[in-house]
């Protein structure tokens, strides 16, 4: 990324990854709650320090797969039947992701039985050491919530977890565990970890090399979250990060601005990862209530976006997409004084992707109809300046939604999610 060297990858990643875990509508608080358990679990056994770190980042996102109410309903049982779809998709989140490709093979395995091995059901080559950690916190994560108005939880916990090692556990783990779940500290710990400096640490030992250039990569993974969470829209934000920034150029806007346009493109939307599934996926129109809980996912956005300073340009571009120029937009109203030419061009890239994406209640739309829909925003609510570029190069924008090919389909892989799967979670 040019001219970018002011923005601080590794600042911006661990701040999304808190607000990951923070909004998080499915597992709030899970994502923390879980990294201080893996972490403590880790150090008490004496796991390196490349493997700790690893181990935390795994930890700190391990669940982003995860989409559905009655998929959480299933992690959130002590024995979980399938967790399969979550797996996979987490590991399809982060595909290509380079420097992340340790921590996507933990995701990949993070439910792995020690059974499962012993039978042949997973192949141990494809287990990582920190796979076993991951399994245990999270398991053990699982128990406060289950033991939560038990007179003695944490004995209850350690009752519920101790038969399972040789059976969902490495045996090899039984005295780590007694040893941690004997002091009170690493109880208090999953609250108290001071959350922030862990990742920093973390993130410095296992992604040492983050630069400026590698923002881009993340941003890409955390709008990938997003999109995952409706099979309609997979490849959407990354769509409106191309458009945007091809806008910028046609626009002769400053190589800054053409990166920071297109990350906003792909964070535009993050605000949804607070907004319940059910409600993005459904095929039938919202009605007034679901409407207001949809229309939240811009404020979010902003909210999420407005943790790091770094973030500043690319946050007000993002979380003002549904705004309008003439007030009718969400969720400030803000008008005409406060509106920037990036913030016409991530609206009208939002919405020229989705006029040309298929929907679950309509088909994608022609160009006439599309252009139809283009011309009416402006000059009232959206910049003319802006529409005059998208109506004169249409064609070749639309070229960049092909390029825009759905990222790591395993369509051989069982289990993995597919098209038309959504019934069987809700
Ligand atoms: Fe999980
Ligand atoms: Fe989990
Ligand atoms: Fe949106």
């Amino acid at each position: 990324m040019e001219n970018n060297k002011q923005i601080s990858s590794k600042g911006v990643f661990i701040s999304l990854v808190k607000s990951i875990d923070a909004y998080n509508w499915l597992l709030k608080d899970h994502h923390r709650r879980v990294t201080a358990f893996a972490y403590q679990l880790g150090s008490e056994y004496g796991l390196g320090a490349k493997r700790l770190a690893k181990l935390v980042i795994a930890a700190s996102i391990h669940d982003i797969g995860a989409i559905y109410v009655a998929e959480r309903d299933q992690l959130t049982k002590m024995d979980v039947d399938d967790p399969e779809p979550h797996q996979i998709n987490g590991a399809r989140i982060l595909r290509g992701i380079k420097p992340l490709e340790g921590v996507r093979r933990i995701i990949r395995r993070h439910h792995v039985r020690y059974e499962d091995m012993l039978t042949g059901q997973v192949n141990p080559a494809d287990i990582c050491e920190e796979c076993w950690f991951l399994h245990l916190a999270d398991r053990i994560d699982i128990g406060t919530l289950m033991f939560a108005d038990d007179s003695d939880p944490h004995g209850r916990i350690r009752e519920t977890i101790r038969p399972r090692f040789g059976r969902d556990f490495l045996p090899e783990l039984a005295g780590t565990f007694e040893r941690a779940a004997n002091s009170e500290e690493f109880w208090r710990n999953a609250d108290q970890t001071a959350y922030q400096e862990l990742l920093l640490s973390a993130v410095d030992t296992e992604l040492a090399d983050m630069g400026p250039a590698d923002l881009e990569s993340y941003a890409l993974l955390f709008g990938r979250i997003v999109d995952h969470k409706s099979h309609w829209t997979l490849t959407h934000s990354r769509s409106v990060g191309f458009v945007a920034e091809r806008i910028g150029e046609l626009m002769n806007l400053p190589g800054e601005t053409r990166s920071k346009l297109r990350i906003a493109g792909y964070l535009h939307d993050i605000g949804k990862i607070a907004v319940p599934a059910e409600i993005l996926e459904k095929p039938s129109p919202l009605d007034r209530t679901e409407y207001s809980t949809m229309q939240t996912h811009a404020l979010f956005s902003s909210l999420i976006l407005s943790g790091n300073d770094d973030l500043a340009d690319i946050g007000r571009w993002a979380g003002n997409h549904h705004e309008r120029r003439d007030r009718s937009g969400y969720p400030m109203k803000i008008g005409e004084d406060r509106f920037e030419t990036e913030m016409d061009i991530i609206a009208y890239a939002d919405i020229f992707t989705a006029l040309l994406e298929a929907r679950p209640y309509r088909a994608s739309l022609d160009k006439d109809e599309a252009m139809d829909i283009l011309r009416e925003l402006s000059p009232l609510k959206l910049s003319k300046e802006v529409f005059s570029v998208v109506s004169a190069h249409f064609d070749d924008l639309a070229t960049l939604l092909e390029e825009s090919e759905p990222f790591g389909t395993e369509e051989n892989v069982p289990g993995a999610f597919a098209r038309g799967d959504t019934a069987r979670y809700l």
